[in-house]
């Protein structure tokens, strides 16, 4: 089914990573036109842009723990390709090492704080204000949440509060404030469990690891990129998802919890 995005303008943060080059991927063969958001891997962001050889991608650095290169961000996209239509608010952290509450330092918990949290909040404020110069009716954020949001994740109590945030509270939140600026305008989160990317490959790889995942999920497969592109682009798309808002739909192959 094609997804009616072609020409829509989307912002994909975190462009450069494993799921969101997949959702770029995708956008492009729908024939969206797109801003890749980046902050380090600029090799990265190259290669996607030299494979992908569009004319209707553009790639934006910026570290979202900075309002004001998120100020930019947004401020060059339009300068672009005009009102940026949809906004993929995907770029997050995850630290390496598991830690528990007692030895968390507070760097630690406000880093994973301003990258997953604030910066969202400074993206969809700086996409509602976008908003604001247009009349048109629709619009539309899909925000990345984890399971970590749904069934908690010992050892990363910053990173689930972060996702939780996200999920719940201003999904909710920002459905209903969206149509003051968009009559049509929509905003739903797709959660992911395990998903084959740099963030979470080393830990998968562990001994016994996926064994203990496998053990509350019928489906005994980790996701790949794909799996969670296309629910992004289904949500994204107004032909396809056009009365769903304020939804999360989890991507986790019915995962039922954790192993304690
Ligand atoms: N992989 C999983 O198993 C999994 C599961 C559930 C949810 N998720 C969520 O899915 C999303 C994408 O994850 P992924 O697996 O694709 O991770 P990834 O490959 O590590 O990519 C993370 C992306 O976030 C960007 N980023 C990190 N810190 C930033 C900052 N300060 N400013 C701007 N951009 C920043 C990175 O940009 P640069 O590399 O250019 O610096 C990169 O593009 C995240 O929100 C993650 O929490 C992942």
């Amino acid at each position: 089914m094609e997804l009616g995005l072609t020409n829509k303008h989307v912002l994909v943060t975190g462009g450069s990573g494993g799921i969101g080059q997949s959702i770029v991927k995708l956008l492009h063969q729908e024939g969206a036109k797109i801003s890749l958001h980046y902050n380090k891997s600029e090799d990265k962001a190259n290669q996607i842009r030299d494979q992908l050889d569009s004319s209707n991608l553009v790639l934006i650095k910026g570290d979202l723990e900075k309002e004001t290169d998120i100020k930019r961000i947004f401020q060059e996209a339009i300068d672009n390709f005009g009102r940026v239509d949809c906004l993929v608010a995907n770029a997050g952290i995850w630290a390496p090492m598991p830690t528990l509450t007692d030895k968390m330092n507070i760097d630690r918990w406000e880093k994973t704080l301003n990258v997953n949290l604030t910066g969202v909040f400074l993206c969809v404020r700086e996409f509602f204000r976008n908003l604001l110069s247009s009349k048109e009716e629709t619009a539309s954020i899909v925000l990345i949440g984890s399971t970590a949001g749904q069934f908690g994740e010992a050892g990363y109590a910053d990173y689930s509060a972060t996702k939780a945030a996200l999920m719940y509270g201003l999904t909710k939140t920002w459905k209903n404030e969206i149509i003051t600026y968009s009559s049509l305008g929509r905003v739903n989160c797709v959660a992911p469990g395990w998903v084959f990317t740099e963030m979470a490959e080393k830990s998968l790889r562990e001994e016994g690891k996926m064994e203990r995942i496998f053990q509350t999920m019928p489906l005994k497969k980790i996701a790949q990129v794909e799996d969670v592109a296309s629910i992004v682009g289904f949500l994204l798309s107004e032909k396809a998802a056009g009365h769903i808002s304020g939804e999360t739909i989890m991507v986790h192959g019915g995962m039922e919890g954790r192993v304690l």
